[in-house]
């Protein structure tokens, strides 16, 4: 039997208490629902449905462009049975339905698969035995020990609510059985709702085996319902980050101080200081060393360079042996061959320095071609943008720019250049020759101070 997947997401998650939909809050810099379908893309299943309501707008937007998911409207929340039912009408007539969450993220592909496989009998749940099951819907069984029903805790009774396993609310069953059971379900319960676990109680009227799957690990059923258990996750998965980084090697100061929101890969002895945030696909070479409290996001950075304290990297790529920072800015577009310096307060833009080239202090490099063995002094700045455009500087190899120099682009300072400190550089300037740019200094020997009152 092939499987479809449905995704509750309707919820409005009011216990969040925020204007974003519950499942678009971010955990490890992705949505609560990225994570969920991630998981359900890997059990390969012939559809994906997304129920969704509470700012349906904004959610279909965020997965805008997936175009394997299939969105399922539930103007109204009725309940977790509304919600299935919504979707009942699209359902492929023989297939296996697997029911998840959008907002219990870190369910794991295996448990699912054993889910599905549990359900070739008839209805499998999913269980949980956590610290604390209050606000969960607990496990009645018989008095053989088989599964006899759900409650829901605003339901239960005194004796129900000391039962410690829950349910964790997903479900694999026949597309089948789904469309003979949800027609039945009332909403005659303390939340006048309809209940998707009323199909525990019809599947046993009915002699339909209930398997009951444990999760082999707790978080893999937990939920977020407000900005207190979203933390919790996101501290869970950042210490499974630092874990799968040191298993492959890197050196952590603190694994409790590091927050990875995409992927890192890191070659053989990469050493990671304390309070680094890295976004979206990070690549370290071998060697690397990264300072503490540095950002790196959308980068590349090639073996044996250094990343020092405070530095701000974002979709730039780094060759090797270079060095950065402390405080420094790569920007959009910065490229670096091999051994280049990029000292503190240098900003980087949309520009290639060549080999062994240095700005090793407050700098503005944008829009540029820089050359090797370039030495841009301190307080240089490209002077790219006139008000309107933008405009290109090409410093050619081996030039030496002087400090406090202003390139006023576009222009060429050509190969072996050397400009005298505190020019301001309006036109190219030929290869290997002193070109200053600036007043001549003087001094006025017959000057005398003005006497004080
Ligand atoms: C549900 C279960 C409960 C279980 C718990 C696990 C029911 C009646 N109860 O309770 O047994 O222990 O999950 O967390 O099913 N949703 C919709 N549309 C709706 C209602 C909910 O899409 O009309 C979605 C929510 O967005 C959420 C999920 O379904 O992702 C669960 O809804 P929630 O209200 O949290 O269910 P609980 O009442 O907590
Ligand atoms: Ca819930």
């Amino acid at each position: 039997m092939f499987l479809e997947v449905i995704v509750l997401a309707a919820g409005q998650g009011k216990r969040m208490r925020s204007d974003l939909p519950k499942v678009l809050h971010p955990l490890a810099g992705r949505p609560l629902l990225a994570h969920v379908l991630e998981t359900a893309r890997a059990l390969t299943p012939k559809r994906i449905f997304v129920v969704h309501g509470h700012g349906a707008q904004a959610v279909q937007a965020a997965f805008a462009g997936q175009q394997d998911l299939e969105w399922v409207l539930q103007a109204e929340q009725l309940g977790t049975g509304h919600a299935v039912q919504q979707a009942l009408p699209r359902l492929s007539k023989d297939a296996m339905a697997l029911i998840l969450y959008g907002d219990v993220p870190l369910i794991g592909a295996r448990t699912l698969d054993e889910l599905v496989s549990a359900a070739r009998e008839g209805l499998s749940l999913l269980t949980a035995e956590p610290a604390d099951a209050t606000a969960y819907g607990r496990l009645v069984r018989d008095s053989s020990g088989r599964v006899a029903r759900i409650v829901e805790h605003k339901d239960a009774s005194e004796s129900e609510r000391a039962i410690r396993e829950i349910n964790a609310g997903f479900y694999a069953l026949s597309v089948a059985r789904l469309a003979a059971w949800l027609p039945r379900m009332k909403n005659q319960n303390a939340q006048k709702e309809y209940y998707l676990t009323d199909i525990v109680g019809f599947a046993v009227g009915e002699g339909v085996p209930v398997a009951a799957v444990k999760a082999a690990d707790p978080w893999e059923v937990a939920g977020v319902n407000s900005k207190r258990e979203l933390a919790e996750l996101e501290r869970e998965v950042q210490r499974r980050e630092a874990a799968r980084l040191m298993e492959s090697g890197a050196t952590l100061a603190d694994p409790s101080r590091i927050d990875v929101r995409g992927t890192v890969q890191c070659g053989r002895d990469v050493s990671i200081d304390v309070n680094c945030v890295f976004e979206g696909r990070v690549a370290l070479g071998d060697g690397v060393v990264i300072g503490p409290n540095c950002v790196l996001r959308d980068v590349s950075i090639g073996s044996g360079t250094q990343v020092l304290a405070f530095s701000h990297l974002q979709e730039a790529e780094v060759g090797a042996h270079c060095r950065i920072g402390p405080y420094a800015r790569l920007r959009p577009g910065a490229t670096l061959a091999e051994d280049v310096h990029v000292g503190n307060f240098v900003e980087v833009k949309a520009s290639r320095l060549g080999a062994g080239s240095k700005a090793n202090h407050l700098a503005y490099v944008g829009d540029s071609q820089v050359g090797r063995r370039v030495n841009i002094g301190a307080g240089t700045i490209t002077c790219n943008y006139d008000g309107s455009a933008k405009h290109r500087t090409v410093i050619e190899d081996e030039c030496f720019i002087g400090s406090d120099s202003t390139l006023v682009a576009p222009v060429r300072i050509s190969r072996g250049s050397y400009i005298g400190a505190g020019s301001t550089i309006t036109k190219d300037t030929p290869p290997g020759q002193l070109t200053v740019g600036r007043a001549k200094q003087v001094s006025i020997p017959s000057w005398k101070p003005k006497k004080k009152a």
